[in-house]
């Protein structure tokens, strides 16, 4: 069934567990998501970025989430709509019948500009405002997601902004916190540890003074009843990246957020961990290797259905680490 994003986060803090959310642009990740909460009875958040939106088009990202609910009756799904650029967004994707938006109030309606405090308040209370009325979950952001080693947001042509941006913007201050859930009410808020979006978050892997786990547990001490979201939450799998270079691709050498950290992150109040990144790599390193192993062969299908196994072993490692398994 179609569920709020409130209905699975307060069961997610009740029993102590995360909820990964996949982006999804595609009808082969769709299934890779739906298989693995299947076979690991896991509750599941699907959304869509405004890439996937333009992408696909929002009806077929509809259609397709509403397929999974009807194929996976037995499994709750969130229709959750990512990084929201204006209170006008959140109404267009509430009208189109998603359950959870995002309104993203750290970044301009560019999607890149920094904001003052007083305008995120103001955009994040009037779509909170507007969404509670239709029983829908609204996800705020306070902080600018980015690299704490370089002050850049990361990936260039997606969400994120624009220029440096200083360690204070980094990183969410914790009393800021807990003033905009006060004035916003939002069900949920991700927060800036250092992450960024994309696959060249760390040149190395990360320790405490790039990635601020530690920050979330001041943020959860001053917001106990506060559902705190990890965003830019990839690992950049080590192994999908070997096989990426090994059958002709070109990416260097990169780190993600280890999924043990991720963990300990949910000890400490994280219940939806944001992953795009990783269902991308294992997606396109399947293709590559299918296309290189066989290369007679011309029916899209075969490396299609190649990515839905590959991005099916992300999901279920995620649901199993992250405890969502058994939660259905
Ligand atoms: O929010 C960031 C996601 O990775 C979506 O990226 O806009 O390229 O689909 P996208
Ligand atoms: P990744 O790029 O790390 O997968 O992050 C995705 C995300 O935060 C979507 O909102
Ligand atoms: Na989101
Ligand atoms: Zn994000």
């Amino acid at each position: 069934a179609l569920v709020s994003m409130r209905q699975l986060l307060d069961h997610a803090a009740e029993h102590g567990y995360g909820i990964p959310a996949f982006n999804v642009n595609n009808l082969e990740q769709v299934q890779a998501i739906m298989e693995a909460a299947r076979e690991t009875d896991s509750p599941v958040i699907l959304q869509a970025s405004a890439g996937a939106r333009k992408y696909a088009g929002a009806p077929f990202l509809r259609h397709l989430i509403e397929a999974a609910v009807e194929m996976y009756p037995e499994i709750p799904v969130t229709m959750h709509q990512d990084h929201g650029t204006s209170p006008a967004v959140c109404q267009r994707s509430i009208q189109l019948g998603f359950s959870s938006v995002m309104m993203d109030g750290s970044l301009g309606t560019d999607g890149k500009t920094p904001t003052d405090y007083e305008y995120n308040v103001e955009v994040t209370r009037r779509v909170v405002e507007m969404a509670h009325a239709c029983g829908v979950s609204v996800e705020g952001e306070l902080g600018c997601l980015g690299s704490l080693e370089t002050g850049q947001a990361g990936e260039e042509d997606g969400v994120g902004a624009e220029g440096t941006l200083d360690h204070s913007q980094l990183l969410t201050d914790p009393d800021e916190a807990a003033d905009f859930v006060k004035k916003t009410h939002v069900d949920a808020l991700a927060i800036a540890i250092g992450t960024s979006h994309g696959a060249y978050k760390f040149t190395r892997p990360p320790t405490g003074d790039i990635l601020a786990i530690g920050r979330i547990k001041e943020i959860h001490a001053r917001i106990p009843n506060t559902h705190l979201v990890m965003h830019g939450s990839s690992s950049v799998p080590q192994e999908w990246l070997k096989i990426i270079n090994e059958f002709g691709g070109d990416m260097g050498a990169t780190y993600g957020v280890p999924v043990e950290e991720i963990v300990e992150g949910i000890k400490h109040g994280v219940r939806k961990v944001n992953i795009d990144t990783d269902l991308r790599m294992a997606s396109t390193g399947a293709v590559r290797k299918f296309l290189h192993d066989k290369p007679k062969e011309f029916d899209p299908r075969k490396f299609l259905a190649a990515t839905r196994t590959a991005m099916k072993g992300i999901c279920k490692d995620r649901y199993e680490a992250f405890g969502t398994a058994g939660n259905a």
